[in-house]
């Protein structure tokens, strides 16, 4: 009954104040809302009644089981109940996870979607039972109740994908200045991208693809197997074994089976880095960079692949901080059980194909060899053990 009431609350109020704030910052700034609570404070009210739903995709990738860890750690810590599920990178079982968090009435929903396109009917359902709706680090596409989204600069992660892969192939300084003595060139690279179902995919190839244009139109790249594209270079389910598969498939087709030339993979996630990294240490490009391995880069930070480069291995990765992720999403959800609108801090880059869904973005760290430690270590992300075994607690 309680939760009745306070999801046609949460309904009437979103309503509100989506009408009358046009999506900026909220923090009760609103001064017609009669909601005051704050959002972060757990006194006065019990609320362990309150359940709030969070979809992840997949345990096969660490990053996640961090991510679902802190966001529901963060909300248990408000107080609230935590309803988490995994889909195993399953669509129908994730529709359904989400299908049931709706019918059991959980209060909120934050979901971190496998295919983008495919909680639409979820979505309908949970708005016409005014469950709010956050989406998590992926964004959902094609519904109008999408209410928020928390995620990081994605164009900025593709950017720094490929300032990092320019970096290590010796042609810019690490900001990405053009470096004094590069190499003339042409250097082979080849290109991977992410999941197409997935919409960081795409913001992720176009900030490095933007990048890397430059060196691309004046020879001094060559993507020798002209796979260029994004359909061509996708990778589905961001799955590490279809990478390894294709750059097997694109080493003996364009590259001698041994690899030679290649000095370069942008790869837009560590478990794709891995699976790249282990093709061309089988046709033996060599053990680590130092003996010849072509530069790869990453994302995540995910501590195999941190590992990996801290013995030279993989080159970079850019490190996301799935702690502060997870705080936002607590906050935004804190905010908007309180009958408030989440601070946004981008309210015109992510158009979901329905409306402009008002975000709060994270920035993002590229992470080398040399900044393990103050990234990741002295940040209490992993422990130097940890990045010493590959294994994270
Ligand atoms: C993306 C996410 C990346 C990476 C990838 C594979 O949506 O933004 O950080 O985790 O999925 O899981």
């Amino acid at each position: 009954m309680k939760k009745q009431i306070m999801a046609a609350g949460i309904a009437g109020l979103l309503a509100l104040g989506m009408a009358g704030c046009g999506g900026q910052g909220a923090g009760g700034g609103d001064s017609t809302d009669e909601a005051t609570t704050d959002s972060t404070s757990t006194t006065g009210s019990d609320k362990s009644d309150i359940t709030i739903g969070v979809a992840m995709p997949t345990q096969t990738s660490t990053r996640w089981i961090a991510d679902g860890n802190a966001v529901k750690e963060g909300l248990e810590a408000l107080g609230y109940s935590v309803d988490l599920q995994y889909a195993g990178d399953d669509i129908p079982t994730q529709t359904q996870q989400v299908d049931q968090m709706i019918t059991k009435g959980d209060d909120l929903l934050i979901l971190a979607s496998i295919d983008g396109t495919a909680l639409g009917s979820q979505l309908d359902a949970a708005a016409a039972a005014g469950i709010p709706v956050i989406s998590y680090d992926r964004l959902i596409r094609d519904s109008e109740h999408v209410d928020f989204y928390v995620s990081f600069d994605n164009y900025k992660v593709g950017v720094a994908q490929a300032t990092s892969l320019l970096f290590g192939l010796g042609l810019t300084d690490k900001e990405g200045n053009k470096a004094a003595d590069a190499p003339s060139g042409p250097l082979n690279i080849e290109l991977f991208a992410g999941s197409a179902d997935d919409n960081n995919a795409g913001f992720f190839f176009n900030g490095a693809m933007d990048t890397l244009k430059p060196f691309i139109d004046d020879g001094t790249l060559v993507v020798k197997s002209g796979q260029t594209e994004f359909a061509q270079v996708a990778t589905l389910r961001w799955e590490q074994a279809a990478a390894q598969a294709r750059m097997e498939n694109l080493l003996s087709a364009n590259y001698g089976g041994n690899g030679e030339g290649l000095a370069g993979v942008l790869s837009p996630f560590d478990g794709i880095s891995r699976g790249v990294i282990t093709a061309l240490q089988s046709v033996g490009m060599g053990d680590t960079i130092a003996d010849g391995l072509p530069i790869v880069t990453g994302q995540d930070a995910e501590i195999a692949s941190v590992t990996f480069i801290d013995k030279g291995i993989q080159f970079s990765t850019i490190f996301k901080d799935t702690r502060l992720l997870a705080d936002q999403a607590v906050v935004a959800a804190g905010a908007m059980l309180a009958g408030e609108e989440p601070e946004a801090n981008d309210t015109t880059t992510y158009d979901n194909g329905v409306k402009v869904v008002p975000s709060y973005l994270l920035p993002v760290v590229t992470v080398n060899k040399d900044d393990i430690q103050a990234e990741l270590i002295d940040s209490g992300y992993y422990t130097a053990d940890e990045v010493a075994s590959g294994q994270a607690d």
